[in-house]
């Protein structure tokens, strides 16, 4: 391929630069995204471009992820400071379909993937969510074809579920994952941290610090995922403008919740921000 980036905007276009890629020997590296793009997309571009592939960003917004009463019109979009960043990052292909490429006519063919993993935490919250999720990472890996693809931690029950998927479906792609990439103040870097007010964004650090003072008292001894997710539900609320959603100690591998904390076990955690819902993790 020649150097420089190139834009794709058809599902057509993109399918055929992928056979051109595979056909000359290439591995391909999908890193998927629905844009507003930062560093923690940034770390995950970098992350494939340890391997030796030619990079593959893909920059969607999936309508179908999205409940009706979520944010999806007001979800950040700005293709030109994304083109900037994926050129920046190197990337070799952007891929950025329209709704009509990736749902022709609207009709829909959606993904059902049913695991135990989707039915807790956002699977619960968000219902609909994860099979929005799953149809479009299909649809983005049979056209794409990629040989990795790369999640961030950050979306830890997502990176879960696709690793299933990918497993499950036989789908030969290696899934790789890259750490929560954070603010200088601790905050899990978030498209959506842009539609925080200033006075949000100072008091949004809760989520951090929730899921640090777990950490601090499982460290210190406590076993208990309730008193564990009690801290954190006190912690969140010193914030008037959060309130949580759900807070849980979790096994890391299955999701499944823990009668006793142990090292290596998932805290889970969403709250809103105002109207903006947030989520983040860390590992005990
Ligand atoms: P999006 O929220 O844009 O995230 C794209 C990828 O970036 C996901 O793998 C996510 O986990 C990762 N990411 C986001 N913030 C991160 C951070 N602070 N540190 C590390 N990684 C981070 O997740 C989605 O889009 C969509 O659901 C998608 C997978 C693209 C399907 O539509």
């Amino acid at each position: 391929m020649l150097p420089g980036m190139k834009v794709v905007r058809t599902v057509h276009d993109m399918q055929t630069v992928a056979a051109d890629l595979k056909r000359s020997g290439q591995r391909i590296a999908l890193v998927p995204t629905m844009g507003a793009l930062h560093e923690g997309h940034a770390s995950l571009m970098r992350k494939a471009r340890e391997q030796e592939v030619r990079l593959v960003v893909s920059i969607y917004v999936n309508p179908t992820q999205f409940g009706p009463h979520e944010d999806f019109k007001q979800y950040p979009r700005d293709l030109e400071a994304d083109t900037r960043v994926c050129q920046r990052e190197g990337v070799d292909v952007l891929f950025a379909p329209a709704d009509d490429e990736m749902y022709p006519g609207g009709a829909l063919t959606t993904w059902v993937h049913e695991t135990k993993l989707e039915t807790r935490f956002e699977g619960e919250r968000r219902p609909g969510h994860f099979r929005g999720v799953c149809t479009v990472i299909a649809k983005l890996f049979n056209i794409v074809q990629p040989d990795i693809a790369v999640f961030g931690k950050k979306d830890y029950q997502q990176w879960k579920i696709i690793e299933h998927l990918a497993r499950n479906l036989c789908y030969p792609v290696e899934i790789l994952s890259a750490p929560v990439v954070r603010e200088p103040d601790g905050l899990a870097m978030s498209s959506r941290n842009q539609l925080l007010t200033a006075a949000e964004r100072a008091q949004a650090t809760v989520l951090w610090k929730g899921l640090n003072v777990a950490r601090d008292l499982f460290n210190g001894g406590e076993r208990s995922p309730h008193r564990l997710e009690a801290a954190i539900q006190r912690t969140v609320s010193l914030a008037p403008v959060a309130r949580l959603d759900y807070a849980a100690i979790a096994d890391a591998e299955t999701l499944e919740p823990v009668h006793e904390a142990q090292h290596g076990n998932v805290a889970l955690l969403a709250a809103y921000i105002g109207s903006t819902r947030l989520i983040d993790n860390a590992i005990l």
